[in-house]
């Protein structure tokens, strides 16, 4: 009761100065409270250490240390496991309503906290302030969509009658679930398919990037305080090596919920895919991977609105989401209007420290900058760089600071078209016509998200039907969908499409029990 209707939570407004205040005031509370700290894993509902501890870098002085994790053991791993297991035993039969009120609750706990989540953020991934605020905003959306999620399923669904047999179908939990996440989202992503495995009555070995580990456990220390049983999260950081392949193997480990890169994801899909001594099914695997991810603008668009549009979706975060804005494909007639639009709008974004809230941080550290210094490098020699293409200063700070860069008359076959470069470059593609741009935009191996400008209906219905991807956004950004409403989760290598937020996601996480009785 109580809990329709929804409303997705409005973000701060960083703009009024008493705000902003407050914002900078949890920045210091957060260097106060945990800056220098060594934080614990979650193991067996107790708070552990490990063997030996590794570093959190701030990326926007990666001298700086800003925490420690510890570095599970393989028998950690092991015992997470089981007791995972024995948790699935009562957590599975768990009542539908008190799981949808640990989550009412901990979306309320969320709320009083949100200023605090978003530094913590900024300070290990280099988020600015609204782009934290609107992934924790998303985290209580999450909380308050997966309440109601939770009950939904739990009522089965109507099959055709028979008249001598009374038949139900209802959706069981199915195992130990491992959520392996990163570092882009740290605390949105992990949640959202931790909270689909807990909704539907799994249990969860929760793995966080090893670049972003506080997000999470923060997440999961206010799900304990909500009421969430301590064991139905097992909560391991550490090593690949300890915990990348060996999860994933593990015969006890029903489903891998994965979020990250392409080969992650193909990996954890070939290794599940062999049944280990003792298994007794196969794995489930939800692989949610990249994007190259085009916005379309027609002659006929709104090009200022469109050139808006770009700019966020390209340059937010420094461009490393995987529903990024990273190639623009414009009609001829506009092109050269619209690149203007952009690059002008793109300049301006001032370069900087993400806790002092400039507009474009780093990239998450020194090795991502190289990479991605390498793609534009590159394509200096293979397309016309109009604007960047240089890392920038931030002061006297280190970190992976990249000047906005545009290249126009990019070539499709060219690799700034067809792979995910992750920082803040964008690709211009001259089309013939419209049409010509519908199938540059799906000239790629990903289908992740797409933006499509146009204030023509045929245009639009056409792109409806024609672009191929998860989410296509007509006449607006590409990124920032949000829990509830925009099922998330795209076509092609883009990954196993699960939708996170939509209607069927809980689908995912259980398994369907037809009951046939005759009395
Ligand atoms: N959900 C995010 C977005 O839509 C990406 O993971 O931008």
């Amino acid at each position: 009761e109580g809990f329709l209707p929804f409303e997705h939570e409005p973000y701060f407004n960083f703009g009024r100065e008493e705000v902003a205040e407050q914002q900078r005031e949890a920045y210091r509370l957060v260097r106060e409270k945990y800056v220098g700290r060594t934080f614990p894993m979650m193991l067996c509902g107790q708070p552990v250490g490990g063997e030996g501890t590794f570093e959190v870098h701030n990326p926007a002085d990666t001298r700086e240390v800003v925490w420690r994790f510890p570095k599970a053991t393989p028998e950690q791993l092991e015992e997470a496991i089981t007791c995972a297991k024995a948790a699935f035993g009562e957590w599975r039969f768990s009542d539908p309503m008190q799981r949808a009120t640990i989550f009412k609750r901990a979306a309320e706990l969320l709320r009083a906290r949100r200023m605090e989540f978003n530094a913590v953020m900024g300070l290990e991934n280099g988020k600015n302030w609204a782009e934290a605020d609107g992934e924790i905003a998303e985290c209580v959306d999450h909380f308050e969509v997966f309440a109601r999620e939770t009950l939904k399923w739990a009522q089965g669904k109507p099959v055709y009658p028979m008249p001598d047999e009374h038949v139900t179908m209802v959706y069981e939990p199915i195992g130990v679930v491992a959520v392996i996440s990163p570092w882009n989202f740290p605390a949105a992503i992990p949640l959202g398919m931790a909270l689909g495995a807990i909704a539907a009555g799994n249990t969860v070995v929760w793995k966080p990037a090893s670049e972003t580990p506080l997000s999470s456990l923060l997440l999961v220390e206010l799900l304990f305080e909500a009421g969430l049983p301590r064991n139905v999260i097992q909560f391991l950081t550490g090593t690949d090596e300890v915990l990348g392949d060996p999860l994933v193997d593990h015969k006890d480990i029903r489903m891998i919920a994965f979020t990250g890169s392409k080969e992650i994801g193909c990996r954890i899909m070939e290794r599940a895919a062999k049944v280990q001594p003792g298994q007794k099914w196969l794995k489930r695997v939800m692989a949610e991977m990249g994007g190259k991810d085009p916005t379309v603008v027609c002659a006929d668009a709104d090009l200022d609105a469109a050139a808006q549009g770009i700019v966020q979706a390209a340059f937010g975060y420094a461009g490393q989401k995987c529903s990024a804005c990273s190639r623009v494909i414009a009609e001829d007639s506009v092109y050269d209007e619209l690149l203007d639009k952009v690059v002008t709008l793109a300049r301006e974004l001032k370069v900087g420290s993400p806790e002092e809230n400039a507009a474009l941080g780093p990239v998450i550290h020194p090795g991502s900058a190289n990479r991605v210094m390498d793609y534009v490098e590159k394509g200096k020699g293979t397309a016309r760089l109009v604007l960047g293409g240089e890392r920038a200063e931030s002061g006297e700070r280190e970190g992976g600071y990249i000047a906005p860069t545009i290249f126009a008359d990019v070539d499709p076959r060219d690799p700034l078209f067809q792979e995910e470069i992750f920082g803040p470059v964008l690709s211009f593609t001259r089309a013939r016509d419209w049409r010509h741009a519908i199938d540059l935009a799906n000239d790629s191996e990903y289908g992740l998200t797409a933006a499509f400008y146009s204030r023509d209906p045929q245009k639009i219905n056409e792109a409806r039907r024609l672009i191929h991807v998860g989410n296509l956004y007509v006449n607006r950004k590409c990124t920032g969908a949000l829990s509830g409403t925009h099922a998330f989760g795209g076509y092609g290598m883009s990954g196993t499409n699960a939708k996170v937020g939509g209607p069927d996601y809980l689908f995912w996480f259980l398994q369907t029990k037809t009951v046939a009785q005759k009395y």
